[in-house]
């Protein structure tokens, strides 16, 4: 049955190219007025479950419903342009021989009135009332992409489908439009679905991200569980650098130079691996070859000596080698410390940050 509640409902979507599933039994479901961000690596079948939602692209298998209403499954498919859905591409070409109020206005029907003030007021939306009459060519590339934007938009669409839309725009322009657009997404009350290959934009942007490999969604949920409970390494990797600890499980426990880590369920002997991200590794002073006393919350420390520091701006990224056996550690620290090359520092991993997989 399909959720009455969804403005868009993809279920088992199944999409072979050359004997290869591209996309393998995706699933999702968008509210009105909320954002899915699907990510993943280059290659991962983003596009081609955005293509088969909307159309150009026919599924081989799994069903795609709007409000309970199917849009196509393995027996009918609605064309294109009976879909209730606006698209805005990365080269989101407008029309070069057509005015911004002609192109905002294309994909209006009904009375002439009516889409004139539909035009109008978009145009109004995105700040762009005074460049009606101009044409794409005289328009910046930010400018652009608002028209865009509004010609998506302005039919109203339940479900608008956005693919890599930012990633022609340079990075300083970027924040701004995305945080406008988001705005402008949430007025109009769509159902989006986002595809982007960038984790700072999915989480900037989206209400869940749905986190996509190999042509299946590995992961789905708010960004900030997503994020904090990734589901297994690669997904704590997609985000930002990791460091991984190896070790062996015996009762339940596994000990590392960091101190012993619980492993509930897993059988001695079993292999697994402790993640952790740069900013939560806690840096202390080196006293005459001692470290900082262990606590519960931080466990042993353990002495690396720096190999590289790099200054970042709002942080410091710094390369530490470890004495135990040698190997590096990645550490992000607040940028007024920048500690030169040679230098012994001691390491903790804040427990709660810390990650437990079994090894792969
Ligand atoms: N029409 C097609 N014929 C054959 N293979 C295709 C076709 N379209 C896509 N593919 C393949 O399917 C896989 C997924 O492509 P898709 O465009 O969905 O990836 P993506 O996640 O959008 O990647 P990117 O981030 O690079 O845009 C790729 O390996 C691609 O080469
Ligand atoms: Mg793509």
């Amino acid at each position: 049955m399909p959720g009455d509640a969804f403005r868009l409902e993809v279920q088992h979507l199944v999409r072979h190219f050359g004997g290869r599933a591209v996309v393998d039994d995706v699933s999702l479901r968008v509210r009105a007025g909320q954002v899915t961000c699907l990510l993943g690596p280059s290659g991962c079948g983003k596009s081609t479950t955005l293509r088969c939602v909307s159309g150009v692209d026919q599924q081989d298998s799994g069903a795609i419903y709007s409000d309970g209403e199917l849009i196509c499954d393995g027996k009918t498919s609605r064309p294109p342009e009976d879909r209730p859905v606006g698209l805005m591409f990365q080269d989101f070409a407008l029309f070069p021989h057509m005015s911004v109020a002609d192109n905002v206005g294309y994909g209006l029907r009904g009375p002439r009135a009516e889409r004139r003030a539909r035009v109008g007021a978009m145009l109004e939306r995105v700040h762009l009332s005074a460049l009606a009459r101009r044409y794409p060519h005289e328009l910046s590339g930010g400018e652009q992409q608002r028209v865009a934007l509004a010609r998506a938009l302005a039919p109203r669409p339940k479900i608008m489908l956005m693919d890599e839309p930012f990633s022609g725009l340079d990075n300083r322009l970027r924040d701004g439009i995305r945080d406008e657009t988001l705005e402008i997404l949430k007025d109009e009350g769509a159902a989006v679905l986002l595809v982007t290959h960038e984790p700072e934009e999915a989480m900037r942007m989206g209400d869940e991200i749905a986190l996509m490999r190999d042509g299946k969604i590995v992961q789905q949920g708010a960004p900030y569980n997503v994020y904090n409970a990734p589901v297994d390494k690669a997904a704590a990797a997609f985000f930002s650098d990791i460091n991984v600890i190896r070790s062996e499980v015996q009762g339940a426990l596994t000990e590392t130079p960091f101190g012993q880590f619980l492993v509930p369920g897993q059988p001695d002997g079993a292999q697994v691996e402790i993640v952790i991200r740069p900013q939560h590794l806690k840096i202390d002073f080196d006293r005459g070859g001692r470290g900082p006393n262990p606590t519960p919350r931080e466990g042993t420390p353990a002495r690396g000596v720096v190999e590289r520091a790099r200054f970042m701006g709002s942080e410091s990224l710094v390369e530490f080698r470890m004495d135990y056996d040698g190997s590096i550690l990645k550490a992000a620290v607040p940028s007024v410390f920048l500690p030169k090359p040679g230098m012994a520092l001691w390491l903790m991993f804040r427990r709660d940050r810390c990650f437990v997989f079994p090894s792969e």
